[in-house]
């Protein structure tokens, strides 16, 4: 701003000359004569020319001038009047027009304020995603524009008006708090600097700053559910299903279905605030474990869930469904149970390795001695083929005459040595009898022995 015209020293010569005048020469004649400047108070754009007229009705006036630092020429005069052209006008000033009436200084004046616009209005970046419900800050800066008692900076969403500030100094700005909701996803904020000049008569002047769209989300803090089958064949596709609630804006949502390292191709959909993401899982790699991860993304942030899903193939011998070691007796009724799985189903034989017999599978059969040996069992399908090594081991069983000779044999066996022990009892207690009948000395010390008197009592 330039400051309050300052008079250039040219300027006070004038004034020094009015003052001795005025104390000099008696007052009376040339005081009903004025000075008058037009036009009073002007407001003006700033850099602009305006047109000076000092009039009077002092009948011969003489050297009609105007006062002032600003670029000045006469554009005309008359009788009692002089017109100047004032151009250039960068900041505020005072015009002051002179001349003499009658010997006598005669004096006039006239404010001229600028106006200027500012040279900038801008809103600060919005935050490119806003959590509903947490403050934001909306910031604008408004630089220069003039007379600052008619500037304001104001900040608006849409045409509403949130926060108003009267310019002060060159920079102005002007700041306001806004509590995001979910109806502020998608609304324009802008700033705008108004200059009020309609008490001049010019009008009301205003600019507005180029407005910034908002956008506002809500992301759960809960991971998406994920839906998905835990195992898969080599070959076949499953539906795998993604969703999750409370999202906004949920169509604004990228999810992101992952399989291994293959991005699988979703198809998404939101109804309300719920987004569902389905895609289809195909197993056309290797067998084994693998990960699908559920990512979804929205104001910058993401929720996921993991899970784990198992891919295999054929063909395969679970080795827990087919016992290595069979110990077998002949002649008796056995099952091999041997089991493969696999996509396409394979073809499961058993062969014995000396003689390429090939043993059922499954089905109960007689077992005889030449049963017994190593066996190749090979589960063949077009992914490939496995092989798992079965040794079976036959017993011999007896005839059964053999047995029943065994059998007969122990039981006599057993029927001799009863007899045998029952002869050696009776022996003994006939002998014990004798030595009673005897009397001989020995008795008392005999009968005292605990076994001999058991012996005795029932006799
Ligand atoms: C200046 O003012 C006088 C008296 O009002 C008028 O006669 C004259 O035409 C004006 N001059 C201009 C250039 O406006
Ligand atoms: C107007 O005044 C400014 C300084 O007050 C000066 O720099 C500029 O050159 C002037 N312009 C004209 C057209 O006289
Ligand atoms: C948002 O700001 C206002 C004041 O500007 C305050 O009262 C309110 O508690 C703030 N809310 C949050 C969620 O920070
Ligand atoms: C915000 O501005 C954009 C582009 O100028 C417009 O498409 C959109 O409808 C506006 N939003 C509102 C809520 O007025
Ligand atoms: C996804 O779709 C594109 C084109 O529709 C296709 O080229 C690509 O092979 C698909 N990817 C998967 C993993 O299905
Ligand atoms: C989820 O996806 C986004 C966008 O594709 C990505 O930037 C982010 O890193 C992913 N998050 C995780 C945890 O993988
Ligand atoms: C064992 O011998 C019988 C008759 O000699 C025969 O039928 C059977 O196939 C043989 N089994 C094996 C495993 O060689």
């Amino acid at each position: 701003m330039v400051p309050l015209a300052p008079l250039p020293g040219a300027c006070w010569t004038p004034l020094i000359s009015l003052l001795l005048v005025c104390c000099l020469l008696p007052l009376g004649a040339q005081g009903q004569f004025s000075l008058r400047v037009e036009p009073q108070d002007m407001v003006i754009s700033a850099g602009g020319s305006l047109l000076i007229n000092c009039s009077t009705d002092c009948p011969h006036p003489k050297s009609i001038t105007v006062e002032t630092y600003l670029f000045k020429e006469t554009v005309g005069s008359g009788l009692g009047w002089e017109a100047f052209q004032l151009s250039n006008v960068t900041g505020d000033s005072k015009v002051l027009c002179s001349g003499f009436c009658n010997g006598s200084q005669i004096t006039g004046s006239s404010n001229i304020t600028v106006y200027r616009f500012p040279k900038r209005v801008e809103l600060a970046p919005l935050p490119p995603w806003q959590p509903v419900g947490e403050n934001f800050t909306l910031r604008c800066q408004v630089e220069g524009g003039a007379p600052q008692a008619h500037l304001s900076a104001v900040l608006l969403r849409g045409e509403e008006e949130l926060s108003r500030q009267l310019a002060v100094g060159e920079s102005t700005e002007v700041l306001a708090t806004v509590l995001a909701g979910r109806d502020d996803h998608g609304a324009n904020f802008s700033c705008r600097w108004e200059l009020d000049l309609r008490p001049q008569g010019l009008g009301l002047f205003q600019n507005s700053s180029a407005p910034r769209q908002l956008r506002t989300f809500v992301l759960p803090v809960t991971p998406p559910r994920l839906i998905v089958p835990r195992l898969l064949e080599v070959g076949t596709s499953r539906p795998v299903d993604c969703t999750l609630d409370g999202l906004f804006p949920a169509s604004e949502a990228q999810v992101q279905l992952v399989l291994g390292d293959q991005m699988l191709n979703s198809s998404v959909s939101s109804q309300g605030d719920t987004l569902t993401a389905t895609a289809t899982a195909t197993a056309n790699t290797e067998e084994g474990a693998r990960e699908i991860v559920c990512n979804v993304t929205l104001g910058g942030e993401s929720r996921e869930t993991r899970q784990n899903l198992t891919i295999y193939n054929g063909p395969k011998i679970d080795p827990a469904k087919c016992p290595q070691h069979l110990m077998w007796k002949e002649r008796r009724i056995h099952v091999l149970q041997c089991q493969a799985r696999g996509n396409p189903d394979p073809q499961l034989l058993c062969l014995q390795k000396s003689s390429g017999f090939q043993v059922p599978v499954g089905i109960p059969f007689r077992v005889t001695l030449n049963y017994s040996g190593t066996y190749f069992c090979r589960a063949t399908s077009s992914q490939g083929t496995q092989t798992l090594t079965v040794l079976m081991n036959i017993q011999v069983r007896k005839p059964l005459s053999v047995t029943i000779a065994m059998v007969v044999l122990t039981i006599l066996g057993f029927v001799i040595i009863t007899a045998a022990l029952v002869y050696v009892f009776w022996v003994r207690k006939q002998n014990a009898i004798y030595h009673v009948n005897q009397g001989s000395s020995w008795l008392p010390l005999t009968s005292k022995q605990p076994h001999e008197a058991l012996g005795e009592e029932p006799s």
